[in-house]
C-alpha cells in the first residue's frame, strides 16, 4: 500500500477507535523527541508561511524545511541519511504544531529527492542541502515562499535573523508548537576559533567550511537543535524574508564556543535555480513585505549584497 494512503488509513483508524491505540501518533514524532528550539519562543500561526515539516510514517516529523515555490521544498541534506526513497517521505504545510489534524495544514507527498553531489554523508560535511520536490503543487492560499538570497551575497556579522523549527529542547517538554528564536550571525573565523576551544579532536582541522555560516551566542544557552535540521535561518532584509541558512549541524545544542553551524544559502543559489529549471519549474518567486506578492525580488537580492562578509 502507498506510504500515503497507509498513513491516512491508520489515522483515520485511530480516530475511529478514540485515539487511544498505538497506531500513528496524533503528532508527528515521538513525544519524546517533540519540544523546541533551546531558548525560544512560540511562533504565532502564519509568522513563518514558509516552514515545513519532513515526516516519515513510521517515525513522524524528522527535519524542518522551507517551501521556495509551489513544488519546491529546501532542506538538508543529511535529513536523507535513512533513506533516498521519496515515497518514504511526506512534507506537512501550514502548521504551527505536528499534529495531523490542524486544520488549515495539508501533508504532501514526496514526488523526488535531490542532494547536493558535495554532500558526503558525513558529520559536518559540506554541501548539507538537498531540494525536495512535492508530488502536487500548492495552491497560492496554502503557502507563501521565502527569499532565497543573491548568489555569493555576503552576510555581516552580528545580522539578527531569526532560525525556526520543532526540534528538541533541553526540557523536553511536549508542546510541539513551532519555535522562533534571534541568533546573531557570527563571523567565520571566530567561529572557527571558537570550535577550536577545547575541541582537542579537531586540532589541525578546518570545521566551518566556506559553504558554511554559524550563528548563535558565545555563552551557548540559545540554539537551534536536532530535529531543527533542514529549517531555514531567515533575515529580514529591506522588509523581506531571506533566507541565508539552513540548519545543520552543531556539537551539541546551546553550548558556550560551539554555535550552531548552518548551510550557507548564497554558495548554493546557482545549484537551486539549476536544479529547478532541469526539472520544468519556473523560477522561484517570493513575497516581498514592501512591494506586493509574486515579485522575483532581483533588486532586494541586489541591496543584500552588503559590505562585510563572514
Ligand atoms: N543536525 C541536527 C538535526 O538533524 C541539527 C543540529 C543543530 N545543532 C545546533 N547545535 N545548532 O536536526
Amino acid at each position: 500500500m502507498e506510504v500515503w494512503v497507509r498513513c491516512i488509513f491508520l489515522l483515520l483508524l485511530q480516530i475511529l477507535t478514540g485515539g487511544h491505540g498505538d497506531i500513528l501518533p496524533l503528532v508527528w514524532g515521538h513525544p519524546r523527541d517533540a519540544g523546541k528550539i533551546i531558548g525560544g519562543q512560540d511562533a504565532l500561526q502564519g509568522k513563518w508561511p514558509w516552514q515545513v515539516s519532513l515526516c516519515i510514517a513510521e517515525d513522524g516529523h524528522i527535519c524542518g524545511g522551507s517551501l521556495i515555490h509551489e513544488v519546491w521544498v529546501l532542506t538538508a541534506a543529511h535529513c536523507f541519511r535513512r533513506s533516498l526513497n521519496p515515497r518514504l517521505y511526506h512534507v506537512k504545510v501550514g502548521g504551527l504544531t505536528l499534529s495531523l489534524l490542524e486544520p488549515h495544514s495539508t501533508l504532501v507527498a514526496v514526488r523526488d529527492i535531490f542532494v547536493h553531489p558535495a554532500y558526503l554523508w558525513g558529520d559536518a560535511s559540506s554541501g548539507d542541502i538537498a531540494l525536495v520536490q512535492l508530488d502536487t503543487p500548492l495552491q497560492p492560499s496554502q503557502f507563501t515562499p521565502v527569499c532565497l538570497p543573491a548568489a555569493q551575497a555576503p552576510l555581516s556579522p552580528g545580522t539578527v535573523c531569526w532560525v525556526t523549527g520543532w526540534g528538541a529542547t533541553q526540557e523536553r517538554d511536549l508542546a510541539s508548537v513551532l519555535q522562533e528564536l534571534a541568533v546573531p550571525l557570527l563571523d567565520s573565523e571566530e567561529c572557527e576559533k571558537m570550535y577550536h576551544i577545547r575541541g582537542s579532536s579537531l586540532s589541525g582541522k578546518r570545521v566551518i567550511q566556506s559553504d558554511m555560516l554559524c550563528a548563535g551566542f558565545v555563552e551557548g544557552q540559545k540554539d537551534s537543535c536536532q530535529g531543527d535540521s533542514g529549517g531555514p535561518l531567515v533575515c529580514d532584509i529591506n522588509s523581506s524574508w531571506i533566507q541565508v541558512g539552513i540548519t545543520s549541524w552543531g556539537i551539541g545544542c546551546a553550548r558556550p564556543h560551539r554555535p550552531g553551524v548552518y548551510t550557507r544559502v548564497p554558495a548554493y543559489v546557482h545549484w537551486i535555480q539549476k536544479t529547478l529549471e532541469e526539472n520544468r519549474s519556473d523560477a522561484y518567486g517570493c513575497h516581498s513585505r514592501a512591494s506586493g506578492p509574486h515579485q522575483i525580488l532581483l533588486p532586494v537580492l541586489l541591496a543584500f549584497a552588503l559590505p562585510g562578509s563572514l
